[in-house]
């Protein structure tokens, strides 16, 4: 097993990441403050893992929660579900809640937690890659909501988080691959030589390689732990950095109702626009952008966006955006591979441009 910590003072927390690790009650019961515990999953999840992570809980008094599986069903009608569960099993402030399932079950759980009787302590154990390399680190939490992704939310850390990397045998490739965005935008952010690194073992990733994936886990976690370390808040802009990519694909995913893009893939899209923009404003090379779309491509994911959403669409969606400052969105960029920033110098020209060319062409479409 390898234990990686989220260096925040009081509110430190290790991350373990191995096989096996969801039965053993020794990881968690050192984080477990009382005898409630509350596991929240969703219909998905709850007939492949639950068994096992309550035998490790078997120790405390449990219940469960299990909401229906989907980005769609991100809202404050699923906290309130949450919170209908814990009012009547009289859950007290000192109780847990675990967090089952992947980024959404993670980013609600923690809402959950940060809210109920002004908040409670939570553990994450999450079983996508998406929620392995990002979600699940980091105590950003929170709800869609139909205007705007991620828009109700508060950060709340959790108090551990167990990854047990068996749990990806059982997702499918397309949710594996939706992951990979998050992992290579860590290599776009400042760590080049893992995108180096990347480039060399898509293959073994795609081929599930346990070694390539614990590698990829573990070095995606240290460097989303350095810079929350740094910037828990995102009020320095170093933890805005993480958002590469986001705002375009936020975009996309509010356009899309929350349907039919994943997170990841929406993601992709987003990182692609941003090397774009990034070399409309000569700050990449031609070669670098077609090493960033060469490698989300080889590890299939979209890289345009979609027909049903237009530039303008985009442009307006865009706006309702957490970095807008005095009515500008400010964008992660990059100025070379491994070297991003917050900026909001870019023209409204340029950004149209890089949108309206964003699309596939027909021979690709
Ligand atoms: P998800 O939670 O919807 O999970 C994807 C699908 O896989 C779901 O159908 C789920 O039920 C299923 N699943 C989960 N584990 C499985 C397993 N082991 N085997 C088989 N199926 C399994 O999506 P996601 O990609 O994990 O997370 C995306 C969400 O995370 C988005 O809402 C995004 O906004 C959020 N996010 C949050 C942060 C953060 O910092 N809080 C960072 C990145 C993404
Ligand atoms: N996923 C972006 C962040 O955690 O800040």
């Amino acid at each position: 097993m390898n234990t990686l910590t989220v260096d925040l003072g009081a509110r430190s927390y290790p991350i373990y990441i191995g096989q096996n690790l969801l039965t053993d009650p020794q990881l968690i019961t050192p984080h477990v403050v009382a005898q409630q515990v509350m596991i929240v999953t969703n219909e998905t999840v709850a007939p492949l893992y639950l068994d096992k992570v309550r035998a490790a809980y078997a120790q405390f008094n449990t219940h469960v929660v299990l909401l229906p599986d989907g980005e769609v069903y991100k809202t404050l009608e699923s906290i309130n579900r949450i919170f209908e569960q814990l009012l009547t099993q009289r859950y007290n402030r000192q109780a847990t809640l675990v967090a089952l399932g992947g980024g959404v079950i993670g980013d609600m759980t923690g809402f959950a937690a940060a809210c109920y009787q002004r908040g409670i302590q939570f553990i994450q154990t999450p079983t996508t890659l998406l929620s392995q390399v990002d979600s699940s680190v980091g105590g950003k939490t929170g709800v869609n909501h139909p205007l705007g992704k991620n828009m109700i939310g508060a950060f709340h850390q959790p108090r551990c988080v167990v990854i047990d990397t068996d749990t990806l045998a059982t997702l499918d490739d397309r949710q594996l691959s939706a992951g990979l965005a998050e992992v290579i935008k860590y290599g776009l952010i400042n760590d080049p030589e893992f995108f180096s690194w990347l480039e060399a073992h898509a293959d073994a990733l795609l081929a599930r390689d346990s070694n390539a994936l614990a590698y990829a886990i573990a070095r995606s976690c240290q460097d989303k732990a350095a810079i929350v370390a740094q910037d828990e808040h995102e009020t320095s802009g170093t933890r805005a950095l993480l958002n590469l990519g986001h705002t375009f694909g936020h975009a996309i995913e509010t356009g899309s109702n929350y349907v039919g893009y994943l997170h990841g893939e929406a993601v992709a899209i987003g990182i692609h626009l941003a090397a774009q923009l990034s070399q409309h404003l000569g700050w990449l090379t031609l070669q670098e952008v077609e090493r960033i779309k060469n490698l989300l491509q080889k590890v299939h994911l979209p890289v345009h966006i979609p027909a049903h959403i237009s530039a303008e669409q985009m442009l307006a969606l865009m706006q309702v955006d957490k970095k807008v400052q005095h009515g500008k969105v400010r964008l992660i960029l990059l100025q070379g591979i491994g070297k991003s920033l917050l900026t909001e110098d870019y023209s409204a020209a340029l950004l149209h441009k890089t949108l309206t060319e964003g699309y596939a062409d027909l021979m690709e479409r």
